[in-house]
């Protein structure tokens, strides 16, 4: 008999007749004549009581159904006893898949810490808890192609291997076959003229400067894909590998970048709304702290986003009467404990920071008439810091060339780049948003490492 989804038969049962689905085991109650196995097959959070006759199958088989025993059951869907579900299956016929020997499955019945989890990444899939952020992870990410594709813009593919720094910040894992024990040397440094390229490659930390290019003949694209910073930050918020969203789009000012940046962001919390319900309640439900999830989403969903310039977040600040661990100045970056500041105290709503100095900002970023300050725009979320940084685009040919002077960036590597101003160039802007700060927000998580699948920070990349 063809197995059906677990999720379809609660979405939809028909009671007293036949159904076949597998799954893996999560607990096993046994009474003298019955025994209550619950299955879960990942398609929703739910589990399915299976009530089994301990005459249907020899004891020997019975011992082993245990957490994590990979099963196919068939049997009658009824209307439960009990109350604690809807229906219940009756078994007839019982199937042992793969055998969990009960005392070496590291996943048992009790509640195991995150920490633990993480170093059995290649099982967690099984929890309760890891099954509903993996869930939300795959919806939100159709979400996120569901809102460009029907605004029109095109998505497109950037490399992943490059020769050229977008954030010149400096952080990036190089990309080389030279045999690290007898490397070519060239006037004291490594020949990368020998290298697989022919010259120095990393892997990318952003797909901005080649989805600029494609903005200047599609206008509006967006990218979707793995970015990679080799910072050496170990916190809760950052990952040496993580998935950016990187929308660009010509004839756009900052406002109206902004306004698409504050729309996503919407139609992705209503999304997860409507269409995570079940996966929500059960995080709420289950990770603790996490009482108010539903609500703060709905908050966020609905609010009017405060826009501020850098300038005026600074006086807040000062003012806050506040002892932040990093001083306040004008010209300084804004570090996380600002961030929260703004957000959670001050203004108890997401923020969009404006106008940033622009030495604490990368070179592509159109310069203000002040001469101080460039287009930027960070967007900060409750609980998280910044979730959104983007920026109008230095469109002009001259100021650009100037700062990329200026930071002592090699110029003959942007010459690309460069063309694009000198060939039909037009105001366009962009943002990036890091998925995994999104899903810290929409799960209630409070660590990054737990809401995408195999994690890599420093020190870390089993699996
Ligand atoms: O602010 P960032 O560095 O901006 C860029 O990379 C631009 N090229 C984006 C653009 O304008 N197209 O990164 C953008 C976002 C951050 O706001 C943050 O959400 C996320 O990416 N992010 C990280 N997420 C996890 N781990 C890290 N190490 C991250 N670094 C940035
Ligand atoms: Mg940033």
């Amino acid at each position: 008999m063809k197995r059906t989804k677990i999720k379809d038969i609660f979405f939809n049962p028909v009671i007293d007749s036949e159904y076949t689905v597998c799954g893996w085991v999560k607990t096993r109650r046994s009474s003298k004549k019955v025994s209550f196995v619950e299955i879960n097959d990942g398609s929703g959070p739910q589990n399915l009581q299976v009530v089994v006759d301990n005459a249907l199958v020899e004891a020997e088989t019975l011992k082993k159904i245990t957490t994590g025993t990979a099963v196919r059951i068939s049997g009658m869907v009824v209307k439960s006893v009990g109350i604690e579900q809807p229906i219940e299956m009756q078994a007839r016929r019982i199937e042992i898949l793969g055998e969990a020997d009960a005392e070496t499955y590291p996943l048992q019945k009790k509640a195991h810490s995150y920490e633990f989890l993480r170093e059995i990444a290649h099982l967690r899939f099984r929890t309760g808890i890891f099954g509903s952020i993996f869930r939300i992870r795959s919806a939100i990410a159709f979400a996120i192609h569901k809102f460009f594709q029907e605004r029109g813009f095109f998505y497109l593919h950037t490399p992943i291997i490059t020769g050229a720094d977008c954030e010149g910040a400096g952080a990036m894992f190089q990309v080389t076959t030279l045999p690290l024990n007898t490397v070519p040397m060239q006037n004291g440094k490594p020949d990368f003229g020998q290298d697989f390229f022919g010259k120095p490659t990393h892997l990318t930390v952003s797909g901005q400067l080649n989805a600029e290019l494609a903005a200047m003949g599609l206008s509006e694209v967006y990218t979707f894909g793995p970015t990679f910073r080799a910072e050496n930050s170990n916190t809760s918020r950052h990952l040496a590998e993580f998935w950016m969203i990187e929308p660009e789009m010509a004839f756009y000012e900052l406002e109206e970048n902004i306004q698409l940046a504050e729309d996503l962001l919407k139609y992705l919390l209503q999304y997860a709304l409507q269409n995570c319900r079940e996966d929500l309640e059960y995080l709420q439900k289950h990770v603790e702290d996490n009482d108010d999830l539903i609500e703060t989403i709905q908050k966020v969903a609905e609010a009017d986003f405060i826009r501020l310039e850098y300038t005026e977040a600074i006086e807040i600040l000062k003012n806050s009467g506040v002892n932040f661990e990093f001083p306040v100045a004008w010209g300084c970056d804004l570090q996380s404990e600002h961030e929260r500041y703004l957000v959670e105290k001050h203004f108890a709503k997401p923020v969009i920071v404006i106008n940033y100095p622009k030495e604490i900002k990368a070179f592509y970023m159109r310069l203000n008439e002040d001469g101080k300050t460039v287009r930027a725009m960070d967007i900060l979320f409750p609980g998280i810091g910044e979730i959104i940084g983007g920026s109008q685009r230095e469109e002009r040919y001259d100021k650009l060339l100037r700062r990329i002077h200026e930071l002592g960036l090699p110029e003959a590597e942007y010459w690309w780049y460069l063309d694009t101003r000198k060939f039909g160039s037009v105001p366009h802007s962009g943002f990036g948003l890091g998925f995994e700060r999104l899903l810290l927000f929409i799960t209630g998580m409070s660590n990054i490492r737990d809401v995408i699948p195999f994690p890599r920070t420093p020190g870390n990349a089993e699996f």
